[in-house]
């Protein structure tokens, strides 16, 4: 939970958070508590995801705490996925002022490239960067008229191997899009950023990667937040807030950044 007040930060602004609704578990996910805190900046949210009770879930915990927020279900990687988001906001609110693709998967059949599969290799370029493309290229028409803020969920093992060749390769290509669409869009008032998170304490990263390598979700939690050199890891919070920052005006004069949030990982890279 962050308790720190954002009102008014983002009054009046449209967002679409895609990933908006969250893996099962005890913690908060990246998508999740950006939707949360715009809704709590002052935004009004469409939250994306292709599970209905996911994204409801989110709305629900948006409108309970007096936010405004609607789920919309899309699957990201189908091709009709991108332009059901774009018209669903087109005709909900009649503009986006702020678009977060955090869709991203990684997981089963991922690794070095002597074992990473086939099937893996083009699942996860699909979902992780070339969905994000699409959704992009179909909201771009309703932020160019007015400007807006669109948000990549990067992450920093695009720029720090993890021996997931697919999925690191994938934010890779994320970040290089990042600021090409931060040039084309500059002139048009479209900023362009990547969020590279490091090691956070989602569900996603603590339960999949548990029953994964067959260890503890505690003894997993430790092992990451020795990596960090803060100590710990981050959450869905510290995501949110940056997050927040560069959908705000406050940063507009920043575009083409990739931007970690990884108490300071990215540091050893350099
Ligand atoms: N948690 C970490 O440690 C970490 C670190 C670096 C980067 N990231 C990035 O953060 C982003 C997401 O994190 P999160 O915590 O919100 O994950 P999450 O799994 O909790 O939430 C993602 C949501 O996306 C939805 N989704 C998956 N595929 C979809 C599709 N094709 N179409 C529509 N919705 C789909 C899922 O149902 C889920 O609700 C990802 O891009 C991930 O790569 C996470």
């Amino acid at each position: 939970m962050s308790d720190i007040d954002v009102s008014g930060r983002l009054a009046g602004k449209v967002a679409v958070v895609t990933g908006a609704g969250q893996t099962p578990g005890p913690t908060v996910g990246n998508g999740k508590a950006m939707a949360m805190l715009f809704a709590r900046a002052g935004a009004r949210v469409l939250c994306v995801d292709w599970s209905s009770d996911r994204a409801q879930a989110t709305v629900s915990a948006i409108r309970e705490e007096g936010g405004e927020a609607y789920a919309r279900v899309a699957d990201v990687s189908d091709p009709d996925g991108a332009s059901i988001i774009a018209l669903t906001a087109l005709e909900s609110f009649g503009r986006i002022d702020v678009l977060v693709n955090n869709v991203g998967i990684g997981g089963t059949g991922d690794g070095p490239a002597k074992y990473l599969t086939e099937h893996a290799f083009d699942r996860i370029l699909s979902v992780n960067f070339k969905a994000a493309w699409l959704v992009i290229k179909a909201c771009l028409p309703m932020m160019e008229d007015r400007g807006g803020s669109i948000i990549n969920i990067s992450s920093l093992a695009s720029i720090a191997g993890s021996q997931m060749l697919a999925y690191e390769t994938s934010k890779a290509a994320m970040n290089r899009m990042t600021q090409s669409v931060a040039l084309s869009g500059a002139k048009k008032g479209v900023r362009c950023n990547a969020i590279l998170p490091g090691l956070m304490d989602t569900p996603m990263a603590i339960v999949g990667m548990s029953q994964r390598r067959g260890i503890s979700h505690d003894a997993l939690r430790e092992e990451r937040a020795a990596r960090v050199p803060m100590g710990h890891m981050g959450t869905g919070w510290d995501t949110a807030h940056a997050a927040l920052f560069l959908a705000s005006d406050e940063a507009k004069f920043i575009t083409g950044v990739l931007l970690p949030v990884d108490g300071g990982q990215g540091a050893r890279v350099g």
